[in-house]
């Protein structure tokens, strides 16, 4: 990250959402990214919380997550591609379990692709566990579920 680097996790808004879809896109790639139309009611969905983290003001990472009654479900999670490996998905997946938390989660979940070796790492490290598996949940692969409770 540099020494001279700045880092602000905050809250998604309405005027992060194209900045946060060309991350997804850069992450993703066409047929899996979510659209800026997408984030921009995610923003506003006080069912949902997403966040941002920002590099000396530029977006390098977004994550979000469905709040239900007590669960949390992350539905996005990109980190920048120059910025990965680098502890930032660390510090956002840290800042998401605390908000989702304090909104009164206590079950946490997520899909993620089993080849997806680093992002399962990455859930891993944070003591989220394998506890079902989902065909055909993308379009070209099945999806691990993964689940952590987080009171
Ligand atoms: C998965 C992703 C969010 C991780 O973000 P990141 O900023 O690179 O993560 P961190 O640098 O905080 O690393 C977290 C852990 O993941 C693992 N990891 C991340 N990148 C890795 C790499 N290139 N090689 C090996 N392990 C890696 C490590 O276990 C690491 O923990 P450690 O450094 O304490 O050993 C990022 O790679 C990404 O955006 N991938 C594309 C989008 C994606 O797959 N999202 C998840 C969808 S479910």
């Amino acid at each position: 990250m540099g020494t001279t680097a700045r880092l602000v996790c905050r809250k998604m808004t309405v005027d992060d959402a194209e900045a946060a879809a060309a991350l997804d896109l850069k992450s993703f790639g066409e047929v899996d990214a979510w659209s800026a139309d997408y984030f921009f009611y995610a923003a506003q969905n006080e069912r949902a919380e997403f966040l941002i983290v920002e590099e000396n003001g530029k977006i390098i990472a977004c994550a979000g997550a469905d709040i239900f009654t007590d669960a949390a479900e992350i539905v996005s999670f990109a980190v920048d591609p120059d910025k990965r490996n680098q502890g930032v998905g660390t510090k956002l997946l840290a800042a998401l379990i605390e908000a989702v938390k304090k909104r009164g989660a206590t079950v946490f979940i997520l899909e993620v692709r089993p080849s997806n070796k680093n992002a399962i790492k990455l859930y891993e490290k944070f003591g989220f566990q394998i506890v079902d598996r989902e065909e055909n949940y993308y379009w070209d692969e099945d999806a691990w579920i993964m689940a952590k409770e987080i009171f």
